[in-house]
């Protein structure tokens, strides 16, 4: 957190202002501001105007003509302890949870474990994500160490342990891993759902069906119920898994119906990947008010499908965007806009007729659509006026060609601007990162701002 800035005071960011309210509007103000008070949104608009206006506390102005300012960026799904294996193994899901996932986060405990979780949320704000909704490993220690990490930093953060009692990495005897899962689980939620002034809330996190049994799935479910947590799972990734569920779960309609009739779909419920679903499961989906987290960097990477974002949109689900490390390979939300935008684009070349989302959906999904699905949409994703200030500044500068050519980003429009930054961005063109108004990041070099 940076000290230097009373939260008494105000603090004016000047830039290029861009955020996208509603799927495919695209807002801007080319030579902007945002004026925060109090971690919120006080006013937004140009600044020849607001740069000049009279106010009753000192304003505090943080300038830059290579500044791009956007809603904070939202990751929906990624894994703590699978930062340090990205990019590591073939084959696809399954066969690369069990050869690489499952080993890597059997070891995410005791001191390396503990220390390694708390090197993990610099590195979200230094990517310019403010919110993320994250699994820890099934360890209560490393899970803890997160969090008080997590509360240090001041980000936005969901998180919780894993839950598996179906072939799982841990070693407790088969009796014993429900009930110790979900003490676990319940001490977590207990003392962090809603901590740090609410920045921090708790997501019981039963992996997939096939590593939950029936009874963890319902017992998690009725007790993110009871604590007005969030829940957490992936959904149909792969059709080897989809086939898999098919066949364990005799009783339910499709995959979808197995985590219906657990109780686990409901308004807070946020559903990994979705990608190989019925018309049916999208309208279950929907009607429950689930969310989804569409990770396409990660789903390329496992070969796992590509997730048909247009019928999803029009069955009216919430969608948002997630980096899901370590089937994704970075943390970076622009990147996975990128591949939002691209992987449509590759699948029109197979199939006629599907849409390529713009730049402007693709920032919708990363801030305000998956504000949406975290019930926050009245809270963070856009510069609305009362909002909280959740801000993520890029360096135009260092995303354009030619380093430093500042002249050049003068005559870019604000869909240029919007464009650079989802082709060329990433963590070393991030400035600063606010959350509720307070700098979270703050690049290292000298001369900025
Ligand atoms: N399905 C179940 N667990 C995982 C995981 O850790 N990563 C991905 N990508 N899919 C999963
Ligand atoms: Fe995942």
């Amino acid at each position: 957190m940076n000290p230097e800035i009373p939260t008494a005071s105000l603090t004016g960011l000047h830039g290029c202002v861009i955020d996208a309210p509603e799927w495919g509007k695209l807002r801007s103000w080319r030579d902007g501001a945002v004026v925060i008070g109090d971690g919120k949104v006080l006013e937004v608009g140009d600044f020849q105007f607001l740069g000049k206006k009279p106010r009753p506390a000192p304003i505090r102005w943080l300038h830059s003509e290579r500044a791009a300012i956007f809603p904070g960026l939202i990751d929906l799904h990624t894994h703590v302890p699978q930062y340090p294996v990205v990019a590591r193994g073939r084959g696809q899901l399954l066969d690369w949870l069990h050869g690489y996932v499952f080993p890597r986060e059997r070891v995410f405990t005791g001191p390396p474990g503990q220390r390694e979780a708390a090197a993990f949320f610099p590195e979200l704000a230094r990517h310019g994500t403010t919110t993320a909704a994250l699994y820890a490993a099934i360890y209560e220690d490393s899970c803890e160490a997160a969090f008080a990490a997590a509360a240090k930093s001041g980000l936005r953060i969901i998180m919780g342990k894993m839950m598996m009692d179906v072939g799982t990495y841990g070693t407790l005897q088969p009796r014993k891993v429900i009930s110790v899962s979900m003490l676990e689980s319940e001490r977590l939620a207990r003392k962090w759902h809603g901590k740090n002034e609410g920045l921090i809330e708790y997501a019981f996190s039963p992996r997939f069906a096939l590593a939950c049994s029936e009874r963890l799935m319902r017992e998690a479910a009725a007790m993110a119920t009871q604590f007005g947590c969030y829940v957490q799972t992936h959904l149909a990734e792969t059709r080897e898994e989809c086939e898999r569920v098919r066949h364990l779960f005799r009783g339910c309609l499709d995959y979808t119906d197995v985590y219906a009739q657990s109780g686990l779909l409901g308004p807070r419920t946020i559903l990994g990947h979705c990608i190989h679903l019925s018309e049916r499961e999208r309208r279950v989906i929907a009607e429950s008010g689930a969310g989804v987290a569409h990770c396409p960097t990660a789903n390329i990477f496992l070969g796992s499908g590509i997730m048909p974002l247009a019928e999803h949109h029009a069955a009216g689900l919430k969608i948002g965007l997630g980096t899901d490390v370590a089937a994704g390979p970075e943390l970076n939300l622009w990147q996975v806009m990128r591949s939002a935008i691209e992987s449509q684009k590759m699948r029109g070349m197979y199939e006629p007729g599907v849409p390529v989302p713009t730049p402007a959906q693709a920032l919708f999904l990363a801030t305000q659509g998956a504000a949406e699905v975290l019930g926050k949409g009245r809270v963070i994703g856009t510069f609305e006026t009362g909002k909280e200030a959740d801000v993520t500044v890029m360096d135009l500068s260092a995303l354009a060609p030619y380093r430093g050519s500042a002249a050049k980003i003068e005559d870019m429009s604000a869909e240029d601007v919007l464009s650079l930054c989802i082709y060329r961005g990433g963590p070393h063109a991030v400035l600063e990162t606010f959350v509720r108004g307070r700098s979270v990041f703050r690049s290292a070099e000298p001369e900025l701002f």
